[in-house]
């Protein structure tokens, strides 16, 4: 399963980069509008973090005309970005204009498996199933995603599920269970899936009792 940092703050995914299992990121205008930078800027400066990952860059316009425009600006930036679409009719049409270009997409917004068949058929490259918001409303989030992992696998769309709206580590292990393809993550969940309360006692006791041992790795003796 890939791996997606969902934010807009560079210095997040510069960190992330670091750790060496970060496939992409994916951002939104609020994430943007949070980051206090330029959208355009940004966007980029993340593609430069990420090197061959995807980057999900969304557009604002609701009307088709005006978002088939604002598609093929982003789309020009730069090579690794994916435009973000919204699952509207207008946004299904363009999502179908875009993939016969061979314009990569991410359609957002998803919260239905209706929605991601119309993503599926129309061509989309990441399908965002959205799961915290629906959890945050007290449904069940997961429902959709496993249902829309086995409408893509069941009829063959090349279309990626992409779990988005992630608020905890076990909405990483049920995308997991099911199958998805990518899990999308705030920064602060991304670091929690290092944690284990028992990796770092067990870290503890061995370095205790190496150091109780008095034992070293750089030896001063020349043996
Ligand atoms: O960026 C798409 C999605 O991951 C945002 O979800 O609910 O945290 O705003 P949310």
């Amino acid at each position: 399963m890939k791996l997606f940092l969902d934010t807009g703050d560079v210095r997040e995914v510069k960190a992330a980069a670091e750790w060496g299992v970060l496939d992409g990121v994916t951002t939104n205008p609020s994430l943007i509008a949070k980051s206090g930078r330029g959208f355009r800027e940004t966007v980029l400066e993340i593609c430069e973090c990420v090197p061959g990952g995807a980057i999900s860059a969304e557009l604002v316009a609701t009307d088709y005309d005006a978002m088939l425009k604002e598609a093929l600006e982003i789309h020009s930036w730069h090579e690794q970005i994916v435009v973000k679409v919204p699952m509207t009719e207008n946004g299904v049409r363009l999502t179908r204009t875009l993939s016969d270009r061979g314009v990569r997409t991410n359609v957002t917004l998803v919260f239905s498996v209706n929605q991601a068949l119309l993503a599926a058929k129309a061509g989309a490259t990441f399908i965002s199933n959205f799961v915290g918001r629906v959890d945050d409303i007290g449904g069940d989030g997961m429902q959709a995603v496993r249902e829309t992992v086995e409408m893509v696998e069941s009829y063959g769309f090349d279309s990626e599920v992409l779990v988005a709206s992630i608020r905890h580590p076990m909405h990483v292990v049920e995308s997991l269970r099911c199958g998805a393809h990518i899990a999308t993550m705030p920064f602060k969940i991304f670091q929690q899936l290092f944690h284990h309360p028992l990796s770092e006692a067990g870290l503890k006791r061995f370095l205790d009792d190496w150091n109780a041992a008095g034992l070293e790795i750089f030896s001063k003796a020349k043996v």
